[in-house]
């Protein structure tokens, strides 16, 4: 593996040629515009629909009905929220208002506080007629950041990913969850940035996607990353992670997260930790691509992150395609039948092979805050 190092590369050529042939950006800001354009997520993979996000109720509704989503995403969605809500009311009051309502939309990953508070400390200080620029320029900040961080990720995740091709004939066969792509970030994404770029560079891989229940990111965003990549994929039920590693057939898992606490405990997608549970008694190589605003170093541990509890709906019910081309919801469950659905779970820390982030590798909760020691000791 890798050792740990402090630098952020800041230039990434591969990973430049990459996300310019990418044919999708989840988030863009046409120049010059006060407002930003989103793919709808909830579309895909059967249509690519772009929406116009020109308030910040709508950039709520957005969040809240995820048309948008993955933390790095909503973080920088959430942040041009703010920006559009000063462009209307730059008061004191507006400024507190929107920041509760944006909020308020999901409560898991850290990164939607993370960027709301970095807009509003921006501008705080600052004339009420100048806060509506400077918080503009602030979103722009935080997508252009995240931007480079996929692009770290990826740089220092391809020499893993070198590393296990040079060792083993045959593909690299990784496993990933939920959706932690470009789809979930403002550049190519956090798991899937080393794919991409090892697959351009001419690795040979194959990723094992796990559907994703309920909401199936897996079966209908990350297929369709990959897909759109040429990169070779097979979609599995998520109840056959610990089959395939047990068959030998995983040389790693690699997954996103949505906030970590500076006790290294991993929140993630629903069903992160049956895998990480699987790896550990298998022996698989079990890594967490985590950008740096994902982790809470506010919370000693992991349980004390709020998971989202979503609709029971998500859970008996199921959305797809029909063959004549309809989008059809059916009925799982008999009438009457009680379902729960919470969206993350709570990996402990002493599961975790590896933290990934933008400035290399960290084995452990010490080594990641010595990887960030301005922002750990801050919170000391
Ligand atoms: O409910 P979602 O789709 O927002 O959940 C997304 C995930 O759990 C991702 O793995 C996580 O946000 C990391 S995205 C880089």
């Amino acid at each position: 593996m890798p050792t740990t190092v402090s630098a952020i590369p800041t230039t990434a050529t591969t990973a430049d040629a990459i996300e310019d042939r990418a044919s999708y950006r989840a988030l863009t800001r046409p120049r010059g515009a006060r407002h930003i354009e989103v793919l709808d997520q909830r579309a895909l993979p059967h249509a690519v629909a772009k929406v116009k996000i020109a308030t910040a109720d709508v950039a709520a509704l957005a969040i809240r009905n995820m048309l948008v989503r993955g933390a790095p995403l909503i973080g920088a969605v959430g942040a041009y929220g703010l920006a559009l809500a000063l462009d209307r009311d730059a008061s004191d009051a507006g400024l507190a208002r929107a920041h509760a309502t944006l909020d308020a939309t999901r409560p898991t990953a850290v990164n939607l506080r993370w960027a709301l508070d970095r807009v509003r400390n921006a501008v705080a200080s600052l004339p009420v007629d100048a806060r509506a620029d400077a918080a503009w320029i602030e979103a722009d900040a935080i997508r252009a950041e995240d931007v480079a961080i996929n692009h770290a990720i990826g740089v220092h995740g391809l020499g893993l990913l070198r590393d296990l091709a040079s060792r083993r004939p045959g593909p690299v066969n990784v496993m990933t969850h939920c959706n932690a792509g470009a789809l979930a970030t403002c550049g190519f994404g956090t798991a899937t940035a080393p794919l991409f770029l090892a697959h351009a560079e001419g690795l040979p891989l194959h990723v094992w996607v796990s559907e994703t229940r309920p909401r199936m990111q897996g079966a209908n965003l990350t297929t369709w990353e990959l897909a759109q990549r040429g990169i070779p994929h097979t979609l599995f039920v998520d109840s056959a992670s610990g089959m395939l590693m047990r068959r030998g057939e995983v040389s790693l898992v690699m997954v996103g997260a949505d906030r970590v606490a500076r006790n290294g405990d991993v929140c993630n997608k629903i069903g992160t930790y049956d895998k990480a549970l699987a790896a550990r008694d298998n022996g698989v190589p079990f890594h967490v691509a985590l950008p740096s605003p994902t982790i809470d170093w506010s919370l000693d541990s992991g349980s004390a992150i709020p998971i989202e509890s979503r609709p029971p709906s998500e859970v008996l019910n199921m959305t797809g395609r029909s063959d004549d081309g309809e989008i059809t919801t059916v009925t799982l469950a008999p009438a009457g039948t009680r379902a729960v659905n919470f969206a993350f779970d709570v990996t402990p820390a002493e599961l975790v092979g590896s933290y990934l982030t933008e400035r290399g590798y960290a084995r452990d909760a010490k080594a990641l805050a010595d990887l960030f020691p301005e922002r750990a000791h801050a919170h000391a």
